[in-house]
């Protein structure tokens, strides 16, 4: 079981990092091997909608987003950690989002079936519905790719590494990392 977490805040030492570390952390414990990339220490290029990807099979741009598309597809599941920034993901995961459409592709997509996903958010206000958005954004995506979709792991934190010193929030991090890694 190989598990790929991306962090899509740019806050080093932030909440998005501290959740997504803490769920590979799970990962590993429950038996899976895992990897972790730090979206904005990388170059991904938003999505120019040249529809090329459609006839070649994949996204022309030779950025690092190759490299992540090697990743997901070698992957059995996928951490993505956003924190949220005006009601959405961070413009890190919006730019890796959108190229997913780079391998949305007859013939490549089906290779994304059957591969989990989890999502994880940081955000500051505690209305229940904050993270709404982004929510949807993934879930539909993973029907779209017929991932199945697991439970999103939410923490209202504010200050950089708040979440740190939430043991509760924490705990359930780890606990939905090893959920995703256990049959
Ligand atoms: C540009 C920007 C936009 C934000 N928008 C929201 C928002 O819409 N709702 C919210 O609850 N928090 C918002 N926040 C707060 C962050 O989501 C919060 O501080 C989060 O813990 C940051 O995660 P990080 O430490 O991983 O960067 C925003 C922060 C920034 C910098």
């Amino acid at each position: 079981m190989k598990v790929v977490g991306f962090i899509g805040s740019p806050r080093a030492g932030g909440n998005t990092e501290h959740l997504v570390r803490e769920i590979l952390r799970g990962a590993r414990e429950a038996g899976a091997n895992t990897v972790e990339f730090v979206l904005n220490e990388l170059a991904i290029r938003p999505c120019q909608g040249c529809d090329a990807c459609k006839s070649v099979g994949r996204c022309r741009i030779q950025d690092d987003m190759q490299t992540l598309y090697d990743e997901i597809l070698e992957a059995d599941a996928l951490v993505i950690g956003t924190p949220i920034y005006f009601w959405g993901p961070s413009a890190q995961t919006k730019a890796f989002l959108d190229r997913l459409y780079g391998i949305d592709v007859e013939g490549v997509r089906e290779k994304l079936a059957g591969k989990r996903l989890l999502l994880a958010c940081a955000f500051a206000d505690a209305d229940p519905h904050t993270a709404d958005n982004t929510i949807n954004m993934l879930r539909t995506g993973a029907e779209w790719f017929k991932m199945p979709f697991y439970e999103p792991v939410l923490a209202v934190a504010s200050a950089r590494g708040e979440v740190a010193g939430q043991p509760e929030t924490m705990r359930r991090a780890y606990a939905a990392g090893r959920a995703l890694a256990s049959s």
